[in-house]
């Protein structure tokens, strides 16, 4: 009986994460393929210029011909090891990204353009910036646990 239990409320968790990630396809706006993973993330926001406009990160943030802007690289072989866990040069206090918490992770700060940052918001020649949508998927990988999948 309990493990039939364990199994329900498991298989209502799954089901539930599921549906939830259904719906954050729809709101992936100019970047359909977004997904909350680590290589779509790196694909569709790092090194990707959108159809809305807003530009590549890695097109100043790579180490490609100069020093990365910031001091952070995200390019693809680069990006995941210069973000997880990682002090933010800006505000030191605070990793650039924080794995299970957005609210503690700077690079969520940073395209948001919250008030406590410093420099500008990201990206810098921006508008146009990420997307809500685009910003809320990245938040969710974050709180996945951030993982390098
Ligand atoms: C046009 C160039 C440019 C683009 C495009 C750009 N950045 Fe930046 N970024 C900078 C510069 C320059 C700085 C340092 C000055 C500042 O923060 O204003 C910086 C700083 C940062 C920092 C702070 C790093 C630290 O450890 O303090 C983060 C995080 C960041 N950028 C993330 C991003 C992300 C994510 C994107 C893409 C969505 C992006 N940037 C796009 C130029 C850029």
């Amino acid at each position: 009986m309990r493990r039939s239990r364990q199994l329900f409320l498991a298989l209502t968790l799954a089901f539930g994460a599921a549906a939830c990630d259904e719906k954050l396809s729809s709101i992936a706006g100019p970047t359909p393929d977004l997904e909350p993973t680590f290589s779509s993330i790196q694909a569709n926001i790092f090194e990707l210029t959108d159809s809305a406009g807003r530009n590549a990160c890695t097109s100043c943030h790579t180490n490609v011909g100069r020093n990365p802007a910031g001091g952070l690289n995200l390019l693809h072989d680069a990006a995941y090891d210069q973000l997880i866990n990682v002090s933010a040069i800006q505000v030191p206090a605070l990793k650039r990204v924080t794995p299970g918490d957005p609210q503690a992770s700077y690079v969520v700060h940073k395209v948001e353009g919250r008030a406590g940052i410093v420099g500008t918001r990201m990206p810098r020649n921006g508008p146009p910036y990420m997307t809500d949508g685009q910003i809320l998927i990245l938040k969710r990988w974050i709180e996945l646990g951030a993982p390098r999948n």
